[in-house]
């Protein structure tokens, strides 16, 4: 016998599976009751500093844009905005040893562990009953960060990756070609998604030429993007790519800042970075008329974050929305009228391989 799949509809005919929407609001409502201990738990919380005295804090209008430096920690504890932020954007530093400036980037486990969880609630304190928080983070800490947000009551919506195809080379294990997208909201019916924002030619167009996709009231040709990000602007900003600040290290891709913020946030939205670096998440904000705050430890790196954010601006506004990201060559003619138009319509590439996933 035939069985139907549980599924609930969501805007635009799209569904999801209801039986893991309610597997994770409900680990949402019970993990706060636990009595789950990580490794960072042995240690004491943080405890803000009680002044800001001395700290420098850059301010631009229009949109209303702000970047203190100093530690999160400190910074968030005291934010009067608390309570209304409806995006946060963490791309914390990994503890790789990586040569942030002022920064150590070098702590013991337990330590790191201990800073990420007292970083995590301060962004939590300051959400908005209606926010969205997304965390960049590698493999060995994404399980940790997992459960300490759903231990606080935040509910899971979509564990991303962002795939990138220049890892470094290595041959005792396979190479590191991935970073998780941890998308998590305060209450997952009360959140903000705006999904045509973000839409991308689907396979159905791209590859298969399907006359029904073509036929769709709405989106005709079109989709919401796989939890898996990757294609052309997505690349690890490296080399001469156009984006790239030449002082920072770990830079992200405007696409990745601007499909977040497009998606998890409206035009006069408050977006929230606590580890600015060379500031992506408040020029793509800026470019897109959000108000944001930044904090960044380090004073040259904000220094020249700011220059960034307020003079360089936005280098590839819109052009990586509604990309094809097929893999594989057209299979029939290519649709016709199709009212489609984004990108790619019609795929650029028309052989396997040729597709610049960099
Ligand atoms: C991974 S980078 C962020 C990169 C950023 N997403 C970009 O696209 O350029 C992390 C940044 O956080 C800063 N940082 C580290 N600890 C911090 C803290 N406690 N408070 C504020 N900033 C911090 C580091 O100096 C570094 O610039």
């Amino acid at each position: 016998m035939s069985q139907r799949k549980t599924t609930s509809d969501r805007n635009g005919g799209y569904t999801v599976p209801s039986g893991n929407q309610a597997a994770n609001r409900e680990t949402a409502q019970s993990l706060p009751d636990s009595k789950i201990r990580l490794l960072g738990d042995s240690l004491p919380p943080y405890v803000p500093a009680e002044s800001a005295k001395g700290c420098t804090v850059y301010e631009a209008e229009t949109p209303p844009t702000r970047l203190h430096v100093g530690d999160c920690r400190d910074v968030l504890s005291r934010l009067p905005e608390a309570g209304s932020v409806d995006l946060v954007f963490a791309d914390p530093p990994f503890n790789w040893d990586v040569p942030y400036g002022e920064w150590s980037d070098g702590m013991p486990r337990q330590e790191y562990e201990r800073f990420t969880y007292d970083w995590l609630d301060a962004c939590i304190d300051v959400l908005s009953p209606t926010g969205s928080i997304w965390v960049n983070i590698p493999d060995d800490s994404a399980a940790e960060i997992v459960m300490h947000l759903k231990r606080r009551g935040m509910t899971m919506i979509n564990w991303c990756i962002w795939h990138f195809r220049f890892g470094q080379n290595r041959n005792n294990s396979f190479i590191l070609s991935k970073v998780h997208a941890l998308y998590f909201a305060r209450d997952p019916r009360k959140r903000t998604f705006n999904a045509e924002a973000i839409m991308e030619q689907s396979d159905r167009a791209a590859i298969y030429s399907d006359a029904r996709t073509m036929a769709k009231e709405n989106n005709k040709g079109l989709r919401v993007p796989m939890d898996v990000w990757y294609g052309q602007y997505w690349g690890r900003i490296q080399g001469n790519n156009k984006e790239r600040r030449h002082e920072h290290h770990n830079q992200i891709p405007e696409a990745y800042l601007e499909r977040i913020i497009l998606s998890c946030s409206n035009e006069g939205d408050l977006v929230l970075d606590p580890f600015c670096g060379s500031g992506t998440t408040q020029t793509v904000a800026r470019a897109w008329n959000r108000a944001s705050i930044g904090c960044e430890y380090g004073a040259d790196v904000a220094a020249s974050a700011w220059q960034r954010i307020t003079e360089v601006g936005m280098i590839r506004k819109g052009e990586a929305l509604g990309r094809s990201t097929a893999i594989a060559a057209r299979r029939g003619p290519r649709p016709t009228g199709n009212g489609n138009d984004r990108k790619n319509t019609g795929t650029e590439q028309e052989q396997p391989g040729l597709i610049d996933l960099s």
